[in-house]
């Protein structure tokens, strides 16, 4: 992955992000004729139905997709790159002239939407960039390195890290290794603690400590499983911890990893309320909105996936309308061979506090399924 520079996504994370909106053209497909309708067919390539968050995507898309008359063709891809290609290749053999791919590995997609896009099929990246390829027209996601930074600056706020308070032992985590999004996590909440961890103030027993934001795949969790946060997290507490220390804050970059390391901390005796460290995550699934109302989790960075689904829904009207495709970001993510004209929307962190007036008072969670 290539991040080109800190000061656009600092900028983006200050809120400038309204004054910096742009349009870009509408790329090379072919586009309505003055009067007549093109046809809006779109395939959707998502990696897995194993983490809500992507059924949730999937679903409210095609949903929307539908409701303005496009056919939809949503497939996901069990987080295998090689059945995520194939996907791919029979959506555009099928007819698909728009795809919006979530990708599983940022890396081995060129060849096949190289392929596409000779067909006329206009890109978009859906969540996560896609890289080394031209074949990329667009990407909408979050703002990746506002959410890290967010988790950074809520562990540094809670800890009173800024006001000279410490030490305190933390064990960082990071996301996919295969996964652009998880160094702009890695990195912004890294920007946040490193600091602290040079001055003493945040220990790392486990020594799983980057010296610096490019060191993350190191520490990183292929395939975002819970199963294997869970694994890593119970090596850390049995090699480290034997003395009777105790664990203060875990840096987990989304929820799927902290139910693993909440899994973990439950099983070696630590109890809510009493010596459970500081736990970060991202998403807002159910399983970890409970968590945080149990006081097993601290946050989660919430992503309203339905707004990131309207936005991909206007650049699709505007591809089949041929009119300019409104973006806000055209500095930041650099795929290695272009820079992706980006829309970036803004992640908003949630505590126990706020779940009703933000999560569920938006209808994102259902009040009954977390047990309110
Ligand atoms: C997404 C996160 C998600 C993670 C695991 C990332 O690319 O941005 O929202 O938690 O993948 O699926």
């Amino acid at each position: 992955m290539t991040m080109t520079k800190k000061l656009p996504a600092v900028l983006l994370a200050a809120g400038l992000v309204a004054g910096l909106s742009a349009c870009a053209p509408a790329g090379s497909s072919s586009p309505a004729a003055e009067g007549e309708a093109a046809t809006c067919n779109v395939g959707i390539s998502m990696p897995t139905r194993s983490l809500e968050r992507w059924i949730n995507d999937g679903e409210g898309l095609k949903e929307k997709l539908e409701a303005a008359d496009c056919t939809v063709d949503l497939q996901y891809a069990d987080n295998k790159t090689d059945q995520q290609i194939s996907q791919i290749q029979n959506q555009v053999a099928g007819g698909a002239k728009i795809l919006v791919v979530a990708a599983i590995d940022g890396q081995t997609l060129g060849p096949a939407l190289e392929d596409a896009a000779s067909q006329d099929v206009q890109i978009i990246a859906y969540d996560r960039l896609i890289n080394g390829t031209e074949a990329v027209d667009y990407y909408a996601t979050f703002d990746n390195y506002k959410v890290g930074q967010l988790q950074g600056q809520f562990i540094e706020e809670q800890l009173g890290l800024a006001d000279g308070e410490g030490p305190f032992n933390l064990e960082p985590f990071a996301g996919s290794p295969d996964d652009n999004n998880a160094a702009f996590f890695f990195a912004g909440a890294w920007d946040v603690l490193l600091p602290y961890v040079e001055s003493g103030k945040l220990v790392v027993p486990s020594g799983k400590s980057p010296t610096d934001n490019d060191g993350w795949k190191a520490i990183g969790i292929l395939g975002w499983g819970s199963d294997d946060a869970q694994a890593e997290m119970d090596n850390r507490l049995q090699s480290f911890y034997t003395g009777g220390d105790k664990v203060d804050v875990v840096l987990s970059p989304n929820d799927s990893l902290a139910l693993g390391i909440e899994a973990s901390l439950d099983a070696a005796g630590y109890e809510p309320g009493s010596d459970w460290p500081i736990i970060t995550g991202q998403d807002a699934d159910v399983a970890n909105v409970k968590a945080i109302l149990a006081d097993q989790q601290s946050m989660t960075v919430w992503k309203d996936t339905r707004e990131l689904g309207s936005q991909v829904e206007s650049m699709i009207t505007s591809i089949v309308a041929g009119d300019e495709v409104e973006v806000n970001d055209t500095e930041t993510y650099d795929n290695g061979t272009k820079v992706v004209p980006s829309y970036l929307l803004d992640p908003v962190v949630v505590t126990k506090d706020d779940v009703e007036s933000t999560l569920v008072e938006s209808g994102f969670v259902k009040a009954a399924d977390v047990g309110l």
